[in-house]
């Protein structure tokens, strides 16, 4: 690791830029050791860290209140609350470069809605583990970002599968099972997939602690829907291949259904789900952590998901159009403005 730091430079400066996600089948039960299939999406956050060798280390973050949910602009947590995990995610990043007493100053940028099931969190600690090692001269590979991440991630989720650091991390579609397995899918047509914030926002961690309360309490029925998920998503990766809307629509259906089983869903997600189904989707889900934040629905093509957008924003949802980011996590020293 030293070889790797020798161009070390006080004062240099890193930029970096990874994307958030959306869950097409196994959020939850990723947790419990189900495959998950997950797409990362063109909505960022952003990261520059400029290396200080003997400095502080300091976070200053650009998160609009117009993208936190309305619990979270109600009870606004304090501004050291809010940065913590990106102080985690820093000061993890130098650790593992054994630069223990070396500072960084980061600036960050949140272009996810926050607290949605779009990977806010997860986006954020890797564009900051990124940055901050090239602001070392370090470029770490794939799985070393992902690992990093789980520091961040665990202390604002408690116990996270590293599916939204790695689909961030990687990009494009994949497949993942715990705690590091990637399998990414290549396809020839990606699916048109419409998202829509509910507007309801929660937290992960409650969420993610109830199911795995319930999978101890309820293990039987648990163990049966854990297997009938893991199915799922490998039913989800063969329509994926074969582009077959009708097929992959019924299984975000089945996989809505268990999660509402488990009880992560929520009023106006299932308004906005049969609103979609209705309106003609082939098929549509939660997707994340569930407890309001973001559905999404499978639609014939981008005209026809701008329609379906339109009945669910008459319903109360916030569409969003997104498109795959096959790139994952970027980053950049010379200066070059990520966008
Ligand atoms: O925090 P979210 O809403 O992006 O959801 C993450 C996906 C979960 O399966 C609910 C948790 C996890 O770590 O896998």
């Amino acid at each position: 690791m030293t070889g790797a730091l020798q161009g070390a430079t006080a004062g240099l400066y890193a930029s970096a830029r990874a994307p958030g996600k959306i869950i097409l089948a196994g959020e939850h039960f990723v947790v419990l050791g189900a495959p998950a299939v997950s797409m990362a999406v063109n909505l960022h956050a952003f990261a520059t860290a400029q290396a200080t060798p003997d400095g502080e280390l300091k976070v200053e973050a650009n998160i609009p209140l117009s993208i936190l949910g309305r619990g979270e602009r109600a009870s606004r947590p304090d501004t050291k609350e809010l940065l913590e995990p990106f102080r985690l995610a820093a000061r993890e990043s130098l650790d593992s470069l054994e630069r223990r007493k070396a500072g960084v100053s980061i600036e960050v940028e949140c272009k996810i809605p926050i607290g949605a099931g779009l990977g806010s969190s997860a986006a954020t600690a890797v564009a900051i583990i990124a940055a901050t090692s090239r602001a070392y001269g370090a470029k770490l590979d794939r799985p070393r970002i992902c690992q990093i991440a789980f520091g961040p991630e665990s202390y604002l989720h408690g116990s996270p599968s590293g599916v939204d650091q790695a689909t961030s991390t990687y990009g494009g579609l994949i497949q993942f099972s715990k705690p590091d397995k990637v399998k990414r899918l290549r396809l020839k047509r990606m699916p048109s997939i419409l998202v829509c914030d509910t507007n309801v926002h929660r937290s992960t961690k409650g969420l993610v602690g109830s199911v795995v309360k319930r999978a101890r309490s309820d293990s039987e029925a648990f163990r049966s829907r854990l297997s009938e998920v893991s199915e799922i998503s490998a039913s989800v990766v063969r329509a994926l291949r074969r582009g077959d809307d009708v097929e992959l629509g019924e299984l975000m259906n089945r996989n809505h259904e268990l999660l509402v089983q488990i009880g992560v869903s929520h009023p106006m997600l299932d308004k906005l789900v049969r609103a979609a189904r209705e309106a003609g989707a082939f098929g549509a889900k939660m997707t994340g952590a569930g407890g309001g934040g973001c559905m999404i629905a499978l639609c014939e093509d981008e005209e026809e998901a701008f329609r379906i957008g339109g009945v669910l924003r008459r319903r109360g949802g916030s569409p969003y159009l997104v498109s795959l980011d096959p790139a994952g996590v970027v980053s950049s020293t010379n200066g070059t403005v990520l966008k």
